[in-house]
């Protein structure tokens, strides 16, 4: 019988657990036969010491068998993830690209977290839309029009429910190891043999230097390669919100907007057309990097991304014919000054639109689907004084506090920001 004792002084002490170890804790930490106590002691040392690539995967092989593994019964099941943004729309935009070019789609997603949006969130703003599909349901939806994106199932990785809702509230989330082996073994039990990772860094990501995020990146394909299905990791820039709309009727009519090739955030177009490509390439690995790109672009420019778009929801019960949620005030937000926009604060605006209804300020708060906001300028545009900057989307009137707080979200001034290209970085 091991005693969890050894195993945390043996961590605390700097030393690598075998893969008995680690499964141990795992399920210890599932059927709640090791005290949290002790589970936090182990979170802790692993905060301190780290992890080797080896444990890594083992960690995450352990949590992946904790719940349900899903097979999809498809030879390949190309799979994409974000670290998560703010107006950061790609899956809306990416999934309904690639099925269109032959690669079946099946997505399972989350909600918002904190100051960043969820997928499933944006997708119950178009009424009728479920995704709450059986699992009969989804197979079937993807093996007749291939793709279909519903809400992950809650048997999906139950070790890592409880492993995060501790790390929590220990100050051990931001351990490289325990992020990538959280995020991975979710995307290895829902059925994925290929990922394509978009790594966030900057101000409104959860890794906000570009060196962490490598770091994450590179631990996360780590384990892909080592369990066997095969990674590749973007890195992208999240100083600034990706798209022009944040919120989740806001946010599905720009996927709309640029699935129709009439308007929406050149960023979001061609990060999603990035990702596009890489989950194309998994598919097709015969494929030229050039002919990908080539493919999902055409998908988009000749419309049938959004066609793609409209049967996923069509098949889901959604209807697009009736309005998206429409907001009762709509306030604009004007330049006080002329001059360059230098910055646009992700983490305030996020955090902002939560304080209106577009996020949850805890657990099984409803959302507010028509809140949010809509940039009209980007990171360095010229503006005049009193020039639109941004309009809210509201259910209650805005007080002028409110307005204040959202100005200070924009940096304006004499002289253009130095960079304005998006970056975006390929890791294998
Ligand atoms: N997202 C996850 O799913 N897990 C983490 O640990 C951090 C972000």
């Amino acid at each position: 019988m091991m005693r969890f004792y050894e195993i945390i002084k043996k961590k605390r002490d700097g030393h690598a657990l075998s893969a008995e170890e680690i499964d141990f804790f795992v399920r210890g930490s599932t059927d709640g036969s090791i005290p949290d106590y002790q589970q936090s002691a182990l979170l802790m040392a692993i905060f301190f010491r780290g992890m080797d690539e080896r444990e890594t995967a083992d960690l995450t092989m352990a949590m992946v068998k904790s719940g349900t593994q899903i097979d999809i019964g498809l030879p390949k099941a190309v799979d994409k993830h974000s670290t998560g943004g703010v107006a950061d729309t790609t899956t809306l935009i990416v999934a309904p690209i690639v099925a269109a070019c032959g690669v079946p789609v099946a997505k399972m997603t989350g909600r918002g977290l904190g100051h960043t949006g969820g997928t499933v969130d944006k997708l119950e703003s178009i009424t009728g839309f479920s995704t709450a599909l059986t699992m009969e349901q989804y197979k079937e939806q993807v093996t007749k029009i291939g793709l279909a994106i519903i809400s992950a199932s809650s048997s999906i990785a139950p070790a890592d429910k409880v492993l995060y809702a501790l790390r929590d509230v220990t100050a051990t989330i931001e351990s490289i190891p325990l992020i990538a082996s959280s995020i991975m073994s979710k995307k290895l039990a829902a059925g994925a043999t290929h990922i394509v990772l978009d790594v966030k860094f900057g101000r409104g990501a959860f890794m906000a230097d570009l060196p962490d995020a490598l770091y994450l990146a590179q631990t996360m394909i780590n384990i892909g390669n080592r369990l066997g299905r095969p990674t590749v990791a973007l890195l992208t820039n999240m100083d600034a919100p990706l798209g022009n709309r944040i919120g989740n009727a806001l946010e599905i009519r720009e996927a709309l907007d640029i699935l129709a090739n009439q308007g929406g955030s050149p960023d979001l177009r061609e990060v999603s057309l990035a990702l596009a490509r890489e989950m194309i390439l998994h598919y097709f690995p015969e494929m030229s990097v050039t002919t990908a790109y080539a493919t999902a672009k055409e998908a988009l420019d000749s419309g049938r991304a959004l066609a793609k778009f409209t049967e996923m929801v069509e098949a889901q019960g959604g209807d697009l014919s009736v309005a998206l949620p429409q907001a009762r005030y709509r306030e604009t937000l004007y330049a006080q000054r002329e001059g360059f926009v230098r910055a646009i604060d992700p983490l305030l605006l996020g955090g902002l639109s939560v304080e209106i209804g577009a996020g949850r300020h805890k657990k099984g708060d409803k959302i507010d689907y028509a809140a949010g906001f809509e940039l009209v300028v980007r990171v360095g545009d010229k503006v005049a004084s009193d020039a639109p900057i941004l309009i809210v989307h509201a259910s209650i009137p805005l007080t002028a506090h409110f307005m204040e707080r959202l100005r200070s979200a924009f940096l304006l001034g004499d002289a253009p920001p130095s960079v304005t290209d998006w970056h975006i970085e390929r890791l294998s």
